[in-house]
């Protein structure tokens, strides 16, 4: 009897040494990542879909912000794969972000490869994601990164967290479906479903009795971290009856604000809290398309999960009893979409750079490439017998295929590429006006820009009318970067100068290029490497929407790009 009483009290002094020292130490995390085939039956069939340790979406990876992750990647799929960490700054350690022929090689099936690396200075939510072909489509996972230890939120601890994947779900191959637009030079076909958690939810056939169900309880608050996976599709997201507190969004922190509908493009996530504040019972949360590009075929469907009270009445929870539905904005509501994006401010004054040393002007657009004449006609089934393409600043970006372009940086081999990616569109046009058909054809290459380390950046996105006028999530690795402003039409350094923010504006990783419209951003080029910055719809990335950022090391000790890790893969 003593005995045991001695073992516990030691035992529990034991665990209250350990939980102090853990509270003054960063954590370092360690998980295998299997990709493999698996077995996952949506919309009423099987499909050999390529996951993580067999789940889909994969597992859900939580830290502290200063924690460091290790992830062991084993590739037991038949594709070459790479992993990403959408929105991790990955200081120094440009080896371990992923897209594969930017920063590394791709693993091979039969292969593997450690991603080691730190996250400091980020808290929300990020994502993890495949970086290879459409992978991503089935292969992708939450990454949430609590506050320091010891360090709280700049709001009421909630009750309860739920993160909410929006994904988009093919009824075949995914891969197949990109292989088959790039033969056809056609769009690839549309998404057959919206998913939230992997499901599509109650409004898909032979799906109603997997809806997730998220609980709340009355009074209580829940801190839902929505991210948009879905491959080619900005979506409207919204809860029946419940108003959403805007919380965070790319793992930054906003100045909270409430509304009843928010917007997300591919790549960018949105924290925010929702109260169990109406009578218990079920609401339905939806998601669908905000659909910007006129007369384009796109998935018009809804996805929904259902947020249940505890303290519901058994009827309630019944099967008879139909959730309330939330209205959701029409697919072409641009108004909504920018109402929400322009109500994001930093909580704080921030330090944004006023001084700039590279003023970046990129134009960011589709294109049409006339039928090469070596080509059959069933290989340019794009619009009038073309080519679908896209481009910045008319220059349509091509991967590598036999090397990584940060390896070949720092291996000397600069013929591999060229640095003559242009500061400013190589001829100036009304952009977003009727443009001329000689202007549709960008050139293909791959061209870096290179940056000297700690400049600081101003760059214009300037959205096109070329084709199809769209929003395009542009997203940019390595790098975090305040949105200073965004508008319609073409840019006009004159009046437009006006609107900067240089106060409180937001920070992101992802930048919702306005559908015909600009968005100017800035950055100081601290993280040394080689960071693409793309368009976030998977679709216009196969086009060339793309370029690199090729940031030198500087002089100082922490200022250089760590060596590569002894299992970095090679080509
Ligand atoms: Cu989620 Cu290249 O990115």
């Amino acid at each position: 009897m003593m005995s045991c009483i001695h073992l516990s009290l030691l035992l529990g002094l034991l665990l209250l040494f350990s939980t102090t020292l853990y509270s003054a130490n960063a954590k370092t995390h360690y998980h295998d990542f299997v990709v493999q085939a698996t077995k996952v039956k949506r919309l009423c069939k099987t499909h050999n879909t390529i996951t993580v340790n067999g789940q889909y979406p994969g597992p859900t990876l939580e830290i502290n912000n200063g924690d460091s992750l290790v992830v062991n990647v084993v590739n037991r799929a038949r594709y070459n794969v790479t992993i990403h960490w959408h929105g991790v700054r990955q200081m120094r350690t440009g080896w371990a972000d992923g897209p594969e022929f930017v920063t590394q090689c791709p693993i091979r099936p039969g292969g593997s490869y450690t991603y080691r690396f730190t996250i400091d200075g980020q808290e929300g939510t990020l994502w993890w994601h495949a970086h290879s072909s459409w992978l991503r489509a089935t292969v992708y996972g939450a990454l949430i990164i609590h506050p320091k230890e010891g360090s709280s939120y700049p709001f009421a601890k909630p009750k309860r967290e739920t993160p909410i994947l929006l994904g988009e779900w093919w009824d075949a191959n995914p891969i197949d479906v990109v292989r088959e637009a790039t033969r056809t030079g056609g769009a690839p076909n549309v998404s057959d479903a919206y998913t939230i958690n992997g499901q599509p939810g109650d409004l898909y056939n032979c799906s109603s009795k997997d809806t997730v169900i998220i609980p709340i309880d009355s009074g209580e608050t829940n801190l839902v971290r929505v991210i948009n996976a879905a491959l080619n599709q900005e979506l409207f997201f919204s809860i029946a009856n419940h108003r959403f507190t805007v919380v965070g969004a790319d793992a930054s922190y906003l100045k909270p604000f409430t509304t009843s509908v928010i917007m997300l493009g591919p790549g960018q996530t949105t924290d925010v809290l929702i109260s169990g504040n109406q009578p218990p019972a079920r609401y339905y949360m939806a998601a669908r398309a905000y659909q910007s590009a006129q007369g384009a075929p796109f998935d018009n469907t809804t996805t929904t999960a259902i947020l249940e009270y505890k303290s519901a009445p058994c009827p309630a929870k019944g099967i008879s009893a139909r959730p309330v539905m939330p209205s959701l904005p029409a697919f072409n509501d641009t108004a909504t979409a920018t109402a929400f994006t322009q109500s994001f401010r930093s909580p704080q004054k921030v330090a944004v750079p006023t001084e700039i040393d590279e003023s970046l002007f990129f134009t960011v657009g589709l294109g049409l490439n006339n039928c090469p004449r070596n080509f059959r006609a069933r290989r340019c089934q794009g619009p009038n017998g073309t080519r679908f393409t896209a481009s910045m600043n008319n220059m349509s970006f091509v991967l590598p295929s036999n090397y990584s372009i940060l390896q070949a940086y720092k291996q000397g081999i600069p013929s591999l590429y060229t640095t003559d990616f242009p500061a400013n569109p190589p001829v100036q046009f009304d952009y977003t006006g009727n443009v001329s058909r000689s202007l549709w054809q960008p050139i293909p290459g791959t061209k870096v820009y290179k940056l000297k380390y700690g400049s600081r950046v101003q760059l214009v996105l300037q959205g096109t009318s070329i084709q199809t006028a769209e929003n395009h999530p542009i997203h940019i690795h390595g790098y975090d970067f305040h949105i200073i402003a965004e508008g319609f039409g073409n840019f006009n350094p004159k009046t437009d100068s006006a609107k900067f923010n240089l106060i409180n504006p937001p920070m992101r990783n992802t930048v919702g290029v306005p559908v015909n419209g600009w968005a100017v951003i800035r950055f100081v080029a601290d993280n040394p490497g080689a960071w693409l910055m793309h368009c976030h719809l998977d679709v216009h990335i196969a086009w060339g929407l793309a370029m690199v950022f090729l940031v030198e090391d500087g002089v100082g000790e922490l200022q250089s790009i760590l060596p590569p890790p002894a299992d970095y893969p090679l080509c």
